[in-house]
């Protein structure tokens, strides 16, 4: 078959879709990886123990379809139920299958009804826009405010701004059916008053996922609205804050009717067994955590400082990241330069923050290293 015919084999949809574009995942050893994210500390010793202690012959068996064990351990943390709780495989998937579950797909992704709408701010998680087209669901892009701060009821009601590159008019949809937030945001790092949450939920009426997958490296969660609005989830992952990423584990709390539409829709065993162990132990170790949030913290508060006084402009941060704006040259050309030093940090081409760059929180360690390359590289301008 010709490449054309096989071309057209694949939904028009599909073929014109932009994918989510990842971050560098180096082939090399020795970088210093600041760039998706990560934690720099490794899963505590009695996570890597049951880890290892639960692979053996019980590796032909699939899983607990639903991760009935994690989902009790996680509804005793949340003072929940089991059933406001669905696991995922990473918390990506559940956000995918949100998509599904609670959006009208619309020909032609055009707005018809808000229905078929997919809202959310930008600067936020580029992630969102992706299931939207993917689902050929129509999508709302909100700017945030120039300091990435949630404008206020008012304000979204009025409509401000320029609409972003390429975006529909700045103009929220307060009965879209499907409202992401970031919170803390992403790639932005600040973070919102659960207050402020609180009163885009209470005059939102379709499904707000409150998206926290940073939330414990911040000041404030906002568990408490999903358990107290029936349309409200709050999406969290042991990606980032325990260390497990390679796992791919993330999970909603939310209404139990909600959260039962996704239970059948996700696949019968979406979540590997190994993952949910490795979960159940992590929960089990929450005191070696705490220890390690505190440390990133830290290391946050110091970077930011010494990048502000060698002129790079530090955007506050909740979170286990912070957005810079370089000074002297390009932030690409900055991504560049760090490469050659064999550091990684993250720049995104996008229109709202082209002129930044994402840096990762890593070690006390790796952070002097990035400030030492970033000292060569002014030095030799
Ligand atoms: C805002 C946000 N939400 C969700 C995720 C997905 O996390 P995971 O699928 O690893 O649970 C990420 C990952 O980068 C993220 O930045």
């Amino acid at each position: 078959m010709s490449k054309a015919g096989l071309k057209r084999l694949v939904r028009p949809l599909v073929r014109k879709l932009h994918p989510y574009v990842y971050g560098e995942q180096p082939k090399i050893k020795g970088l210093i990886k600041l760039n998706t994210n990560e934690n720099p500390y490794p899963p505590s010793p009695r996570v890597l123990a049951a880890i290892r202690a639960a692979v053996d012959g019980r590796l032909r068996l699939y899983p607990s379809p639903t991760a009935q064990a994690l989902r009790e351990k996680l509804a005793k943390l949340h003072d929940c139920k089991p059933e406001n709780i669905i696991i995922g495989n990473g918390s990506d998937e559940l956000l995918a299958l949100a998509t599904r579950g609670f959006v009208e797909p619309s020909p032609q992704s055009i707005v018809q009804s808000p229905k078929s709408l997919v809202q959310y701010f930008t600067p936020s998680y580029s992630l969102y826009p992706v299931l939207a087209d993917i689902h050929g669901a129509a999508k709302n892009a909100v700017t945030l405010k120039p300091d990435f701060s949630l404008p206020g009821i008012a304000e979204l009601k009025k409509g401000s701004g320029e609409p972003p590159e390429g975006g529909t008019p700045n103009k929220w949809d307060f009965d879209a059916a499907l409202t992401f937030v970031t919170t803390p945001n992403a790639p932005g790092g600040r973070g919102y008053k659960t207050s402020e949450l609180e009163k885009l939920c209470r005059a939102q009426k379709g499904v707000v996922i409150l998206d926290e997958a940073y939330v414990d490296f911040a000041n404030e969660n906002a568990m408490k609205l999903a358990l107290k609005f029936p349309h409200v989830i709050v999406a969290r992952t042991f990606s980032k804050a325990y260390s497990l990423c390679f796992q791919r584990v993330g999970y909603f709390v939310g209404h139990h009717d909600l959260i039962a539409a996704l239970h059948k829709i996700r696949d019968s065993y979406n979540v590997n067994g190994l993952g949910q162990a490795a979960a159940e132990a992590t929960l089990g170790d929450l005191k070696y955590y705490r220890a390690n949030f505190k440390k990133i913290i830290a290391t946050r508060e110091w970077l930011s400082r010494e990048l502000t006084k060698l002129g790079f402009r530090v955007l506050p941060s909740q979170s286990n990241f912070i957005l810079v704006q370089p000074p002297r040259f390009t932030s690409q050309e900055w991504q560049r330069q760090l490469r050659e030093r064999r550091i990684l940090v993250r720049w995104f081409n996008f229109p709202e923050v082209r002129d930044y760059l994402r840096i990762t929180i890593g070690t006390a360690a790796e952070a002097a290293a990035l400030v030492k390359a970033v000292r060569e590289i002014a030095a030799a301008s």
